[in-house]
């Protein structure tokens, strides 16, 4: 699927492994609203791409790879929970600065809700969002998830500790407003 030039797929045994770290590398450099602050070397990029591979093979998560040419733009996946927990999927999404504010992250988001509802038939489709990260909330509203919980003063980010904000997309068969 093509989106103003970009191509939108998942992932692909062939792709480069650099480009996927060099994407991760930027959104660390630039302190984005994420979990992750550690540069993961090659070889650790090249086993977090092994999983991602296997897992989308096993049905266990899909992924949305986002790609300009040969630059990795950014992606979106849904994972399934395990076990007693597997009617839940929880969502990611994060892009290269630059290809932000175009409605990129908007048509991933739908696009992968759509493909998690047909493939997972899941529960709950959820989220995790730092309480500073307005311009994801605002998304995240705009497609329907809404706050379900907060977990206060959870994640350390740039010297000060944030809530965690839990986001569920709600629907007509759920109870929440
Ligand atoms: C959050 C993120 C994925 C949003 O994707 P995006 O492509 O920039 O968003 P879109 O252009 O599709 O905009 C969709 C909606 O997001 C909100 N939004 C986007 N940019 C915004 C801004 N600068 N200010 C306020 N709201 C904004 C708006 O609600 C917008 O809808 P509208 O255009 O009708 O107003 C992207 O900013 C990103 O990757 N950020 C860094 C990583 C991150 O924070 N990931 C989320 C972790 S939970």
């Amino acid at each position: 699927m093509m989106f103003k030039g970009l191509e939108i797929r998942p992932p692909k045994k062939s792709d480069s492994i650099k480009a996927y770290l060099d994407f991760i590398s930027e959104l660390i450099d630039e302190n984005a609203f994420l979990l992750i602050n550690k540069k993961p070397t090659m070889k650790e990029q090249k086993v977090w791409f092994k999983e991602r591979l296997s897992n989308v093979k096993k049905g266990k998560e899909i992924l949305l790879c986002v790609w300009d040419g040969e630059r990795h733009a950014g992606n979106c996946s849904a994972k399934k929970e395990m076990w007693k927990n597997d009617q839940n999927v929880e969502i990611g999404l994060a892009l290269r600065k630059e290809y932000r504010g175009k409605g990129l992250g908007e048509k991933l988001l739908r696009e992968i809700i759509e493909l998690a509802r047909k493939k997972f038939k899941p529960k709950n489709i959820y989220l995790r969002v730092f309480d500073e990260n307005k311009i994801a909330q605002n998304l995240y509203h705009k497609i329907g998830f809404r706050e379900i919980a907060r977990f206060p003063n959870w994640v350390l980010h740039d010297g000060k500790y944030q809530d965690a904000v839990y986001m569920l997309l709600v629907d007509k068969s759920r109870g929440v407003t």
